[in-house]
């Protein structure tokens, strides 16, 4: 199988001296192409972190991360970003919405902010907007939808480019335990019929078992359980 990211002996700290914070110490983690992962561990533990040192947000840390087979150590930010646009997409707690444009407007900005031309991406709007229940919502505003429709209508955004990899912290964190398996039921179609890799941070069982392997942060280690 491909592996679309490899984490090993990844070491990250914050702060120094007595300040001093052991987030990971040696861990190892490899997924493969076409997984759905669920990752869980205590609050604080550095889920959150590890997100954002697989999309090279965060570079201060030892070891190495391939993405795609590529060390993101020493790349530069441009480097970074091509590879993050080419095989990354994130997916957060908060839906983070544009207020003043409509459902379908919010899932074409990605691809217009990037001088890419939204016409090229219509077949795909109408596909995801059918995948994600919102055909009806298309013309509303983000404050006209429900929690649940808001965080459908982000992750619509995040993979109308196809990217490889949904990397998706506390998806559901915000939302009730029914719009919560809506978003959970949409990241296994997303799996199945797109073949998108995901990686979700959860604190629900309830959720982490729609993933097909998960992983546990446990004494700055990542372990199967
Ligand atoms: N920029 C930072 N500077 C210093 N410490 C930080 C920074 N970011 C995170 N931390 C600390 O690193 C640890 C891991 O944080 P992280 O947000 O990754 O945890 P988490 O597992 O996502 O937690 P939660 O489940 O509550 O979201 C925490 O103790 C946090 O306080
Ligand atoms: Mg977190």
């Amino acid at each position: 199988m491909e592996k679309v990211i490899e984490i090993t002996g990844l070491t990250k700290r914050f702060g120094a001296g007595e300040n001093e914070a052991l987030i990971f110490d040696g861990a190892d983690l490899t997924i493969e192409k076409g997984s759905f992962v669920s990752l869980t561990g205590a609050s604080g533990s550095g889920k959150s972190t590890l997100l954002y040192m697989i999309g090279g947000l965060d570079r201060d840390f030892q070891g190495e991360i391939r993405i795609g087979g590529q060390s993101i150590t020493g790349m530069n930010d441009s480097q970074l970003s091509a590879l993050r646009s080419l095989h990354l997409s994130y997916v957060f707690q908060f839906y983070n919405l544009v207020a003043n444009l409509s459902v379908e407007e919010n899932i074409l900005l990605p691809v217009e902010l990037s001088g890419r031309r939204t016409k090229d991406y219509m077949d795909r709007l109408e596909s995801l907007l059918e995948l994600t229940g919102l055909t009806a919502k298309r013309k509303n505003l983000p404050s006209q939808l429900s929690g649940g429709q808001q965080q459908r209508c982000a992750i619509a955004r995040a993979v109308l480019t196809e990217p490889e990899i949904l990397l998706a912290d506390e998806a559901t964190g915000n939302l009730d335990r029914v719009s919560g398996e809506e978003i959970m039921k949409l990241f296994t179609r997303l799996n199945q019929e797109k073949g998108i890799t995901i990686l979700h941070v959860t604190h629900s069982d309830e959720c982490a078992a729609y993933g097909n392997r998960i992983v546990k942060l446990v004494d700055h280690k990542l372990i199967d359980v």
